[in-house]
This record gives C-alpha cells, sequence and structure tokens, in this order.
C-alpha cells in the first residue's frame, strides 16, 4: 500500500470512529438537548489545539453478547488541549456508544490522561455521561472506577480538577466527581444519582421522576454536589473556561496575572452598607466594588445562599472571596454555609490563592435543627480551614463581627494577614439587645420603668462595645478604615504578602472535622 493509501486508510479508519454510536443513537442524543461527546470537547478547547489519544483501543469482554462487538473508542475520547492558551487534560464520555458505560479499556484510556495530568500538573477535565459500570464487564469495570477514584485523591490538591455532568450518570459515574473540585451541571440535561428512580421503586417503593432525585436543580441547591449551575451546554463551557483561566495549572505556581481591569463605577462603596445593623444588603456588590473590571466568578450560588465564595481578579491577579451574604438568614453561619466556606478556603490554599473575607454577621445559626445537624463538626470545618491555610488572608469587617463568627470568618486569631475594619463595624461577644438581657437582667427588672431601663442599658452595651475600636486598641484589628480606601488597602496589603512564608508542624495529614 502506498503511503497516500495509508493515509487515506487511517483517515476512514478515524471517520469511522467518529461517528460514535452511528446516527440513530446521535439524533436520539441531540433529542435529549445534548451535544454530542466531539462537540463538547470543541465546545470546551481552544479551536485546533484538541490532540487525541488511544482512538483504536478496544474493548476485550467477551461475555453477555459482548464477544466482537465495536463500540467506537470504547465510549470516551481522551486526549490534551488548550483553554485560553493554558494546557489541559480531557476526557468525554460518548452516551451513544453503550450509554457512555465503564468498561476496563474504556477506564484505562482516562486514567491514563489523569496520569498525564497529573504528571505534566495540568488541570484535569472530565466530561461524564455514563449509566455507570458497564453491566457485562462485572468486577472489570468496578476496577476501572476504583482507579480513576485513587487517582482523583492522588492528584487532589495538586492540580484543578473539573467534573462536568451531561447527562444521567449513574453509580460510579458520580463518585469521580464527587472527588474533584469543582462539578458543573446543567439544567434539565444532567442527572446524578447512586441508584436510580427504578431501583428506588423496586426497593423503597417510592416514586420519584429523575430530575426530582438528582437534576441539576437538586444538587445545586439542595445536595450541595454541583458548584455551577448553567441553562445551557454552551453557556456550561463558557464558565469552564472562564473558571480555568483563573486558576493556577497546579499547586507550584500562581495563577498567570492579566492586565488590570478598573473596578466597574456603577458600585459606589461607600452607600452599599446601610447603618443600620438591621438592613440587608447583598454583599456581591461590596465585592464587584473591589474586584477589577473581569467582575466575579460565584462558586455554589444556589447552595447556602448566607454565605457567598467565589474568584474574582484584584490588580490582574486571582483572588478568592470567602463573604456572609446579610440578604440571606443575616448571613449566618450554618451547617451547610460552614461545609461550603471551609472547602473553598482549602482549596484556595491548595492553590496559592490568597483569600479576601468580607465579614458581617450575626454569629452561627442557634436552634435544635442546627444543633442536631451537628453544627458544632460542621462550623469547626470554617475554624479549622482559616487556621490550616497559609495563603495571604486579608479580612475586611464590614458592620457585624459578633461572637464564634468574629472568631471563624478569618480573625487575626486563625491566622489572618491582615484585618482591617470599618467606622461602623461592631465587634463584640454578641449583639447590644442580647447582651443588656443577659448582664443587666437584675437591674432591668428591678427598674421602676423596666422598658426604659433595658433602652438605657442596650445603648451603654453599644457605647461601649458595638464598634470597631476595643478590638483596634488590642491590636487584633490593624487599621478602622473608610469605605472608599478598602480596594487600595487590600491591593497593598496583597502586594506586601507576596513573598509570604508561613509554616505549619510537620504531619502526614491533618484531620479536619468531617
Ligand atoms: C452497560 C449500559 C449501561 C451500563 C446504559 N447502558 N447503562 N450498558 N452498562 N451500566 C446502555 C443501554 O443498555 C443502552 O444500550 C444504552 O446504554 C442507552 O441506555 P438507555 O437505558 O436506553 O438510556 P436511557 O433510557 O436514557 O437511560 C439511561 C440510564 C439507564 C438511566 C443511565 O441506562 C440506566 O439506568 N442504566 C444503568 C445504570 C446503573 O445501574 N449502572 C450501574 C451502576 S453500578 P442499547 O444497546 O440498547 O443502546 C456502578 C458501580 C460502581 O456504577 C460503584 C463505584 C462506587
Amino acid at each position: 500500500m502506498s503511503q497516500d493509501k495509508k493515509v487515506l486508510d487511517l483517515r476512514q479508519r478515524r471517520e469511522r470512529i467518529y461517528k460514535g454510536g452511528g446516527e440513530e443513537a446521535i439524533v436520539k442524543q441531540k433529542a435529549m438537548g445534548k451535544l454530542t461527546a466531539r462537540e463538547r470537547v470543541d465546545a470546551l478547547l481552544d479551536e485546533g489545539s484538541f490532540q487525541e489519544y488511544d482512538i483504536f483501543v478496544k474493548h476485550n469482554n467477551t461475555d453477555f453478547g459482548m464477544q466482537g462487538k465495536e463500540l467506537a473508542g470504547d465510549g470516551v475520547i481522551t486526549g490534551t488541549g488548550t483553554i485560553c492558551g493554558f494546557p489541559v487534560a480531557v476526557f468525554s464520555q460518548d452516551f451513544t456508544v453503550a450509554g457512555g458505560s465503564l468498561g476496563l479499556m474504556h477506564a484505562r484510556k482516562i486514567t491514563k490522561v489523569m496520569d498525564y495530568a497529573l504528571n505534566l500538573r495540568i488541570p484535569l477535565i472530565g466530561i461524564n455521561d455514563s449509566g455507570g459500570a458497564r453491566i457485562q464487564e462485572g468486577v472489570n469495570a468496578l476496577a476501572g472506577y476504583g482507579e480513576i477514584f485513587y487517582r482523583n485523591t492522588l492528584a487532589s490538591g495538586v492540580i484543578p480538577q473539573i467534573s462536568v455532568i451531561l447527562g444521567p450518570c449513574a453509580g460510579g459515574a458520580v463518585y469521580s466527581p464527587a472527588l474533584t473540585d469543582f462539578v458543573f451541571v446543567v439544567d434539565k440535561v444532567s442527572k446524578m444519582f447512586i441508584t436510580g428512580p427504578e431501583v428506588i421503586k423496586t426497593v423503597l417503593g417510592e416514586d420519584i421522576s429523575a430530575e426530582e432525585l438528582g437534576g441539576a436543580r437538586v444538587h445545586s441547591e439542595v445536595s450541595g454536589n454541583a458548584h455551577f449551575f448553567s441553562e445551557s451546554e454552551e453557556e456550561c463551557f463558557a464558565t469552564i473556561r472562564r473558571l480555568v483561566s483563573m486558576l493556577p495549572a497546579n499547586n507550584s505556581v500562581t495563577a498567570a496575572g492579566v492586565e488590570p481591569a478598573k473596578p466597574e463605577k456603577k458600585y459606589d462603596i461607600s452607600a452599599i452598607v446601610p447603618q443600620d445593623p438591621s438592613q440587608p444588603y447583598d454583599v456581591r456588590d461590596v465585592i464587584r466594588s473591589v474586584t477589577d473590571g473581569s467582575g466575579f466568578l460565584e462558586v455554589m450560588e444556589l447552595y447556602a445562599a448566607n454565605m457567598v465564595v467565589g474568584f474574582g481578579r484584584i490588580d490582574g491577579q486571582t483572588v478568592g472571596f470567602v463573604c456572609n451574604q446579610p440578604l440571606v438568614l443575616a448571613g449566618v453561619l450554618d451547617c451547610d454555609s460552614s461545609d461550603k466556606a471551609a472547602r473553598f478556603i482549602r482549596f484556595c490554599d491548595s492553590f496559592n490563592i490568597p483569600i479576601i473575607t468580607l465579614e458581617d454577621l450575626p454569629g452561627y445559626l442557634p436552634g435544635i435543627d442546627q444543633e442536631h445537624a451537628g453544627v458544632i463538626r460542621h462550623g469547626a470545618k470554617v475554624l479549622y480551614a482559616y487556621s490550616e491555610s497559609t495563603v495571604p488572608k486579608i479580612t475586611i469587617i464590614l458592620r457585624k463581627a459578633y461572637g464564634g463568627g468574629y472568631i471563624a470568618m478569618g480573625s487575626r486569631h486563625l491566622g489572618s494577614d491582615f484585618v482591617f475594619a470599618w467606622p461602623q463595624a461592631e465587634i463584640a461577644v454578641m449583639g447590644a439587645e442580647g447582651a443588656a438581657n443577659i448582664i443587666f437582667r437584675k437591674e432591668i427588672t428591678e427598674a421602676a420603668n423596666p422598658a426604659e431601663m433595658r433602652e438605657e442599658k442596650i445603648r451603654e452595651y453599644r457605647d461601649k462595645f458595638a464598634n470597631p475600636y476595643v478590638a483596634a486598641a488590642k491590636g487584633y484589628v490593624d487599621a478602622v478604615i473608610e469605605p472608599a480606601q478598602t480596594r487600595e488597602y487590600i491591593v497593598r496589603s496583597l502586594e506586601l504578602s507576596k513573598g509570604k512564608q508561613a509554616d505549619r508542624p510537620a504531619k502526614k495529614h491533618g484531620l479536619p472535622p468531617f
């Protein structure tokens, strides 16, 4: 065969595999509002950057009618490419081929690009659209999953790992994503569950649709398994590209800087936070008033909305924001918001991303439900994450900083490098009303006019403690600053922190509260 014919033969072989599970299966895939596995890779990566591996890999299963059965690429596309010029490794499961189910060779293709990602220290992005372990392959399929989970764990904290759920993902297909850093879902397309509705009906006799059991909204709002919710696959891939462009390739470098864009003028920082401590506001307006014009990429926007976390850029550098949201539950810390904050802090710390904390909260949420749900251990995760982290940490106390909330939200005592407070900050053990009721109970009940006495004692407590100057007098707050000075203080502090070194005692690993 001449060289030309050999090249033609190669192209024809490739073309057959590019068709995946065939026309009919592709029509079915499209009818569900889904892109094909190859279209997804194209939507994710820079044009022309994809380099594919193992296209000719075949399964070697002979059981249950599988002998000689052609499965294009064994149901998964793997390779490397770039996003905004940054190298990444990627796999994309093809639901048109045996439901994207995972057999041993399918798993081997995935573990090979995982090894590339880990050895080359580049981010890994997995696009999951799979019915889970390939049932015909039995324990071999389970072995494949185990080898993926093992690598997910080795890579954790070394390279960013991103999972995209774009189909009905069952069984093992959801555990690998759960071991990664960020899970993306798309409305009406993504489904995640360990066992689907049919098994639940059989075992428990309960009726539930796949959407209600494990749809994109459920995992974004209720379970907390998903970090980014999109309306369409196109929007989802655009968000992944934005996220990757803001992250470092691995834990030994910092995220690439960009030309700083000026903050948007429409946010007047001095007018956002109401003076009345009982009035809510949207902390994201404060974030946007200090970040570069490139904006704010919020993580887990729909889950535990009393805590806002996400990435922004200040002076061209990526930073992570951890902020109480007074708009929801007055910004209290509870079980879910504590988990959300702690996980995000640990991600930033793993990947050399400085943490900016914006604080305004009345404390931890009291109540029987919270106590029984384990607010002690959940809340302790925030204390642990801040204390453990060694990246530059800058805290701004915007308004309320009461009790455990004051300590937890990036206080100096947990290792923050710089703590600034606005003049309206109230730093105390608790709010003036609650404090007066407890410490002046006797005076109030015995007074001729208890209501008047109560008001007087509240005023007395507020005058003494509900301000930033008591903490500033002890050095717990470095400076009381005007709101309009916030960005310049953050910019200078970040600049100062560039060479930060922080040692921790040597250990195998810590044991954060679970
Ligand atoms: C082999 C599978 C498969 C699987 C789907 N297919 N899942 N083949 N192993 N796990 C095949 C189907 O036979 C079908 O093949 C094609 O993929 C499309 O599937 P449909 O059922 O027609 O699609 P749909 O109606 O959209 O339903 C999708 C689904 C359903 C919800 C994912 O297929 C399903 O429930 N599959 C089984 C899920 C599951 O229980 N997986 C095992 C989990 S155990 P044809 O040839 O007809 O086109 C597991 C263990 C790991 O993963 C645990 C690790 C901790």
